[in-house]
């Protein structure tokens, strides 16, 4: 499937002509899949400017080993990115930094160990289950549904249900009300995002401000909710596993504060992601019926109710594959940014201090020289008969100490729910209308396209 890598050599004449400032901030603000040139999915590397500074678009695997995995200390996240997301997830592992960085990661990281997982799916198999109920309703007599919302709706269910258990009940419509206004209002880039420092507030992170004061009320009442409760022992969420995670060395819990912000950012950094991943999946899968048919024939016989899910999800190769077939063709984070902190070289490829390094999945995934057929929707490609893809040209979930650290979790989550949606429903496009990409802070869809979920006999 991928082919020989030719080594980089850095040609003057790769590079590409800077974007106009008015395209780019529209591009920025509407649809980041328009900064990046055609000669990106041909080329290793590509060098332009941008509002003044360097930025390389970086595709060359020697290159992204070096920024992402060996010398990964010498790259942070950028301005932009941190002064968007700080209101929401404040001092949480996704934008720290450093020691700070490396003890909560440790401390972490036994929440989101393969151990866990039955818990969490125990989770989504319910939640997956009420969305059939839910979904039957709104697709009677044919009735065209909007599948992005669902997915929203149900990945969001998920993070609440998975983090607090029963208090969904009572707070998932204010924690889904907060989350959209933000995505919506206040989450949206502007220009001055990108150009000013981050210590440096812009009438908007004012707002911003005002929202996370919002936002950090209901995470605390949510938190002092679960206290009343009292503990039952035996772990029942993702929350009794992070309130009762101790650092390694020094054996301390969470400080409260932290603990709120540790809970928002999973909250935040789960839902989106996921719930996109399994919209594209089931688009993909809704213009491919011989897919879907084998997707199908795979999920039949297996018992997806919440004692046996987390069972039963190592048989579902298939739907597994489809699902990193789809997080190939539409990686909802499509870009990771980063900016080099001192002058380096990055395999053969020179980067000065202060220049943006974007290793873009959804370029890396669609990359000529990377993929064979790289626009074809084709789950063979993982299959555990196929050749396994290169290392560094499939990045869904990032790569190296950073990398994803709820990737099992939303691996689990998606082959759990496309299982049962495909165990139950045969799902079509309800009009033919082109669904193209909008990417913004994930890879959404350009519109809300309708489907039909037609139930498959005997369910
Ligand atoms: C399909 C779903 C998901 C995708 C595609 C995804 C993608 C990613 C990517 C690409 C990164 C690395 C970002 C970078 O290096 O700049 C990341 C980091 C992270 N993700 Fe996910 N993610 C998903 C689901 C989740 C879930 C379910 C959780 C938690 C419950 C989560 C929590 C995080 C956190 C906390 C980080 C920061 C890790 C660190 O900096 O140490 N993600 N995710």
């Amino acid at each position: 499937m991928t082919e020989a890598q030719p080594l980089f050599s850095p040609l003057p004449d790769r590079s590409a002509e800077p974007p106009a400032p008015g395209n780019l901030v529209r591009s920025l603000r509407n649809n980041v899949i328009g900064i990046f040139p055609p000669e990106a999915y041909e080329e290793d590397v590509v060098f332009r400017r941008v509002f003044g500074r360097q930025q390389i678009i970086m595709s060359h695997g020697a290159g992204i080993q070096h920024v992402l995995v060996d010398n990964w200390q010498n790259y942070r996240r950028t301005a932009a990115g941190i002064r968007i997301l700080r209101p929401l997830l404040g001092k949480g592992l996704l934008l720290s930094q450093g020691e700070d960085w490396r003890r909560q990661r440790r401390t972490l990281a036994p929440a989101f160990a393969p151990r866990t997982m039955p818990i969490l799916a125990r989770h989504v198999a319910r939640a997956a289950a009420a969305a059939v109920i839910n979904l039957k309703t709104a697709g009677a007599g044919a009735a065209p549904v909007d599948l992005l919302a669902a997915m929203q709706f149900l990945a969001l269910e998920i993070a609440g249900t998975s983090m607090f258990s029963l208090e969904m009940d009572r707070h998932g419509a204010e924690l889904r009300g907060l989350i959209s206004d933000y995505a919506t209002r206040l989450g949206r880039p502007n220009l001055l995002d990108f150009l000013l420092p981050v210590w440096f507030p812009s009438p908007r992170d004012l707002l911003r401000w005002g929202f996370r004061r919002r936002w950090l009320d209901l995470i605390r009442r949510l938190i002092a909710a679960r206290h009343a409760q009292g503990s039952t022992g035996a772990p029942r969420d993702l929350f009794d596993l992070m309130a009762s995670a101790a650092d390694p060395d020094s054996g301390a819990l969470f400080p409260p504060a932290r603990l709120a912000d540790e809970v928002a950012t999973m909250i935040v950094a789960g839902h989106e992601t996921t719930a996109v991943a399994l919209f594209w999946s089931l688009y993909l899968l809704a213009g491919a019926p011989e897919i879907q048919d084998a997707l199908a024939a795979e999920v039949e016989g297996f018992d997806l109710g919440p004692d046996s899910a987390a069972t039963s999800l190592s048989g579902l190769v298939y739907t597994r594959a489809v699902v990193q077939e789809a997080l190939r063709l539409y990686p909802p984070a499509f870009t990771l940014a980063r900016l080099a902190i001192k002058d380096d070289i990055a395999g053969d490829v020179p980067i000065k201090a202060n220049t943006v390094v974007l290793i873009a999945p959804w370029v890396l995934h669609r990359h000529r020289r990377r993929w064979a057929h790289p626009e074809v929707f084709d789950p063979w490609r993982f299959l555990p008969d196929a050749p396994p893809p290169d290392r560094f040209a499939y990045l869904p979930f990032g790569i190296g100490p950073r990398v994803c650290i709820g990737a099992q979790f939303a691996m689990t989550e998606a082959v759990l729910v496309l299982a049962t949606l495909i165990q139950n429903f045969r799902i079509e496009r309800a009009d033919n209308t082109p669904v193209t990409v909008r990417a913004v802070v994930t890879t959404q869809p350009d519109h809300r396209p309708p489907f039909l979920l037609y139930p498959r006999r005997d369910r």
